[in-house]
């Protein structure tokens, strides 16, 4: 840690990991009744645990963003932040919202649209929150007159994120109105100003981990980001297929997702240079570890599996099936959850003192479970799907006895899930068993003025 302020992304980081410990308990929860017979189908049905698995995932991977970006904008702009009681004040209004979010839940108190079922007040609480979080990172950014290129395209891609928020806060009568916009959320945070915000915090632990040029590193985040809209924008017309708008968006969003692959190409293969330039020389390989497996993972969920599906002559048949889940799975884990992970994991050993020195062990175990577990899980909801879809929508056989059919790939996929589970449950203790430090080590504070890092782009 070089400023004090980035201590706060501390209590960030454990809220969000917190908070992604229960998700997983939600997961296993809802695999569980695929199953059956369920005990709780009275208090927790499915319905309840899904919408509290996947706004639990929403909510941790957004706290871990802001996290990140508390932690790397001090650095990036060379100044304490603007207001660290702003900051902690923000933490707890997000953190209720979403928790009393997902307690309304349990009462059915929700607006029912897919991932956005927030209610009004906690979605005016979360713009809220958002505002508060831009004015408190521009004003250091403002404070310091310098920012970063990388820091930048993160702040662009918050602030594109706050602004996409706002059609949710709509209500549509019409099916089909409502669906519409849905994705102009969903799909244009997923597939385009998330990966402006998964690019930047790439690239700066490409430019701190492998130590590769800043000016090399930041020109290709441009050209990332380009390829992201370029296909990504019109790439929504992918979730148009069977919603009841006309036939010409079936071509489009053929066509256009097609294309997004090639920016997740582009970050792998971005990470891999950076590396094959620059050696493995920095003492936290866990870290470059989580980075680079960020962009091989989101390469497979989000890039391979996505193109798996998102033709409309594929997508006919495999709309709304665990297809969908075996994608969604892999490309949210690959591309959100590891990059937050490896941004957690690079600023942890500098925030915290450890009660082991050296290399963490333990965080390797949490690593290669959590990949392993998720692979799993992956396969287990392909198999589960493919089968689905065949018996399902080829052979016509009803809903349910499709179910009874494919008990083996839950099976598979809560063995797979308990593996992931174990991981993510090491990741937490390994967190936790550290003292976080609220001042800045005397060492760091002397490399701080003798480093030529963070040169200004403005
Ligand atoms: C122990 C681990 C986990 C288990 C057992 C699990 C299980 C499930 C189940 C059963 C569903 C419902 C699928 C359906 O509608 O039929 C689901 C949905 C979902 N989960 Fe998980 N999950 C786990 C971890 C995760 C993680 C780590 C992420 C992301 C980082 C994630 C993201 C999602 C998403 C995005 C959906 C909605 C997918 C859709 O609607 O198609 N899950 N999960
Ligand atoms: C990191 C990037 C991505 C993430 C986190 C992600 C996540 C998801 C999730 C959670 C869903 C289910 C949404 C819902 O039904 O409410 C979904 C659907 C879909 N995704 Fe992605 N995705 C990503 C990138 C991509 C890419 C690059 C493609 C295409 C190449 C793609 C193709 C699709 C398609 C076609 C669907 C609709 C599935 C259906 O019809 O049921 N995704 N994605
Ligand atoms: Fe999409």
């Amino acid at each position: 840690m070089r400023y004090q302020s980035q201590s706060v992304a501390y209590w960030y980081f454990a809220v969000a990991i917190v908070l992604f410990g229960l998700q997983i308990v939600f997961g296993l929860l809802s695999a569980a009744k695929y199953l059956g017979p369920d005990p709780l189908l009275d208090v927790l049905p499915f319905d309840v645990t899904k919408v509290i698995h996947t706004n639990l995932l929403i909510v941790w991977v957004l706290l871990g963003f802001m996290g990140a970006t508390y932690w790397l904008v001090p650095e990036e702009s060379r100044t304490e932040l603007h207001s660290v009681k702003l900051a902690y004040v923000q933490l707890v209004l997000f953190t209720v919202t979403g928790v009393t979010a997902v307690i309304g839940y349990l009462f059915r108190y929700g607006t029912g649209n897919k991932l956005l079922e927030q209610p009004l007040p906690h979605k005016l609480a979360i713009v809220a929150t958002m505002l508060i979080f831009l004015y408190n990172v521009g004003m250091t950014i403002r404070k310091a007159g310098r920012f970063t290129v990388t820091e930048g395209v993160l702040v662009l891609g918050l602030a594109a994120s706050a602004v996409l928020y706002l059609p949710a806060l709509f209500e549509f009568e019409n099916y089909t109105i409502s669906i519409f916009y849905r994705w102009w959320t969903i799909h244009l945070w997923v597939e385009g100003v998330w990966m402006m915000i998964m690019g930047s915090f790439l690239a700066y632990l490409l430019i701190r981990l492998s130590g590769v040029d800043r000016e090399v590193m930041e020109k290709w985040l441009y050209v990332i980001v380009g390829l992201v809209f370029i296909a990504g924008i019109l790439g929504t017309a992918h979730h148009y297929y069977w919603v009841g708008v006309p036939s010409y968006w079936l071509p489009i969003g053929g066509f256009f997702s097609a294309l997004e692959p090639v920016a997740l190409v582009g970050m792998a293969a971005y990470a891999y240079f950076a590396l094959r330039r620059a050696g493995l020389s920095h003492p936290n390989k866990l870290a470059l570890h989580w980075t680079i497996g960020s962009t091989v993972f989101a390469l497979f969920g989000a890039g391979l599996l996505g193109l798996s599906h998102t033709w409309p002559a594929v997508n006919r048949w495999t709309h709304g099936t665990l297809v969908t889940a075996m994608h969604g799975h892999s490309a949210f884990y690959g591309a959100y959850a590891m990059i937050v992970l490896a941004m957690i994991t690079y600023a942890l050993p500098t925030m915290t003192r450890s009660p082991h020195e050296g290399e963490s062990y333990l965080g390797y175990a949490a690593f290669w479970l959590q990949i392993a577990g998720m692979f799993g899980m992956t396969l287990s909801f392909a198999t589960a799907g493919v089968a689905q879809v065949y018996l399902e929508r080829i052979v016509g056989l009803g809903y349910l006895d499709t179910q009874l059919k494919i008990q083996v790939h839950f099976l598979m996929l809560i063995l797979t899930a308990s593996i992931f589970a174990i991981g993510v449950g090491l990741f937490i203790y390994d967190f936790f068993r550290r003292v976080p430090l609220t001042e800045v080590a005397a060492d760091e504070a002397v490399e701080l003025s003798a480093s030529g890092e963070a040169q200004p782009a403005g």
